[in-house]
């Protein structure tokens, strides 16, 4: 089948079998690779992306349901702003990463300071339940995520609180 979708705020087309896998889709016919195919069942968020504004398991959305959605992918998202706040926030608490599944980490910290820039241990720790990451520590991670919403705040309105 052919499906048409926005990808990284493009228009794009390509033609491939129904059932196969968005991440699957991302590596071989566009080549971005930052969506890695891990457990490839949704339980450990190595493949993550921005399907329309959620972050989703990429391995778990088959070819047919990209049909018309909106996806951001890591490479995508690299090249904002926002971005730049949370590698800065993560370099800042040195927090350490072998870049496995930076796509799930970065992704999710994203839309949890965009739901407060100051989340408490509670939120942050159900906004990662779907993250499996070996290498973080989940405190370093936390500490980082605060430290991306201070700078988020000091960037938008010369502040951090
Ligand atoms: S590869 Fe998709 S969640 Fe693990
Ligand atoms: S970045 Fe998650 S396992 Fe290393």
């Amino acid at each position: 089948m052919t499906i048409r979708f926005i990808l990284n705020g493009e228009d794009v087309e390509v033609s491939v079998e129904a059932n196969k896998r968005l991440v699957t889709i991302l590596r071989e016919n566009f080549f971005l690779v930052q969506a890695k195919s891990g457990c490839l069942s949704g339980g450990c968020g190595a493949c993550s992306v921005f399907f329309n504004g959620a972050v989703s398991p990429s391995c778990l959305i088959p070819a047919f349901r990209v049909q018309g959605s909106e996806i951001v992918t890591l490479e995508g998202f690299s090249q904002t702003d926002e971005y730049q706040d949370i590698i800065a926030g993560f370099s800042g608490a040195g927090v350490e990463s072998c870049g496995y599944c930076d796509t799930g980490k970065i992704l999710v910290s994203e839309l949890l300071l965009e739901q407060n820039i100051r989340p408490d241990r509670e939120e942050f720790y159900r906004a990662f339940s779907g993250i499996r990451c070996r290498c973080t520590e989940p405190e370093h991670l936390y500490a980082g995520i605060l430290a991306a919403g201070e700078i988020r705040q000091r960037r938008i309105y010369g502040r951090s609180s």
